[in-house]
């Protein structure tokens, strides 16, 4: 490289366009996956307190949404259940409802938009009155195996409902191989599977929690099975577990303070890695906005290129609509 005088790197910076040339990174609207939440019943849309912006809807609600999806060419949406009480038990039996909401919110999305992939969670914190992910012993501990077994049941009847994507996000060891053999058995041979490999023990949920209507205690936390933010080599072994277990693509979570870990895994790994800006991550950009602290369209945008420039492959943000208006010039 020449020194200065002769290399300015000042001037490659000097107009929009030559900005735009040079630029190393782009975000499109084929990037972003947007995620929903889902409730029963009819004409109903609902604020979600610690998401201003952000609302739960029933299905008909939904459909004008995917209209917009489709308009905005986002490829992929995710839904996630939002259940009364009452259909909360222990072991999270709603899950493996083939007619509960998730199952039929699939099905009705697959037959009027086509076009738009739906990505299905594979947990069970939406239907347990414990609101931890899996089945629990007595002492509480949550039991990998025996939840594992009851995932594949609800992958299995997610898959049958027409899911694109299987996304397990439950951190239970051995999963990915587990439903990847259970789609294989049903001849589900297209049935892309987004696995949650590096799955952070995050304070950044909490609203997300709240939007689920989690019953997950003050004092109750995940870290047995969801990662330690202090480790990166273990995100390492995660990934590539996943990868020999059949995951087609990996996912970290959260989003901006663990794009070391996107940039790791990228680094070592020849599969698409994707980002999950969580509840939290949007709750601190959209208070800080909503507080005239920050410009919004300035602040978002940015966050969602650094995704790129960290080598994800696609992010999956709260914001991902309004990006993509803003990214298609639709609003200001
Ligand atoms: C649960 C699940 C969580 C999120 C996605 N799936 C919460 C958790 O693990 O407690 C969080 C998403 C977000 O915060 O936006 N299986």
């Amino acid at each position: 490289m020449q020194a200065y005088p002769f290399y300015r790197p000042r001037r490659s910076r000097r107009w929009k366009w030559s900005r735009e040339l040079f630029a190393e990174s782009k975000l499109c609207t084929n990037d972003l996956i947007q995620p929903f939440f889902l409730l029963d019943g009819k004409k109903k849309e609902v604020n979600i307190e610690k998401m201003p912006g952000i609302q739960r809807y029933s299905i008909d609600r939904l459909f004008y949404k995917l209209e917009e999806i489709e308009e905005l060419k986002i490829p992929l949406v995710a839904i996630f259940p939002c259940l009364e009480d009452h259909l909360k038990t222990s072991n999270g039996e709603e899950a493996l409802n083939e007619d509960g909401l998730v199952c039929s919110t699939i099905r009705e999305i697959k037959k009027r938009f086509p076009g738009i992939g739906v990505m299905a969670d594979v947990a069970l914190d939406p239907y347990t009155n414990h609101g931890q992910d899996g089945l629990i012993d007595e002492a509480g501990n949550v039991i990998n195996d025996e939840t594992v077994r009851v995932l594949c049941k609800q992958a299995q009847i997610q898959a049958e409902a027409g899911a694109d994507v299987i996304a397990p996000s439950d951190m239970m060891d051995g999963r990915i191989l587990a439903i990847r053999k259970t789609l294989e058995d049903l001849n589900r041979t297209d049935t892309l599977i987004m696995s949650y490999a590096a799955k952070y023990a995050s304070a950044f949920y909490g609203p997300f929690r709240d939007a689920v209507s989690s019953k997950l205690g003050k004092t109750a936390s995940k870290k047995t099975y969801q990662m330690d933010p202090r480790n990166t080599d273990e995100a390492l072994r995660e990934a590539t577990l996943d990868i020999f277990e059949g995951a087609d693509m990996l996912l970290v979570k959260p989003g901006l303070p663990y794009l070391d870990i996107v940039y790791r895994l990228n680094a070592k790994l020849d599969m698409p890695i994707f980002s999950y800006q969580v509840s939290g991550e949007y709750a601190m950009l959209k208070t800080a906005v909503m507080q005239s602290m920050l410009d919004e369209k300035d602040a978002v945008l940015e966050s969602l290129i650094c995704f790129k420039r960290a080598g994800s492959s696609g992010i999956i943000s709260y914001f991902s609509m309004q990006a993509a208006k803003w990214i298609l010039n639709l609003e200001k």
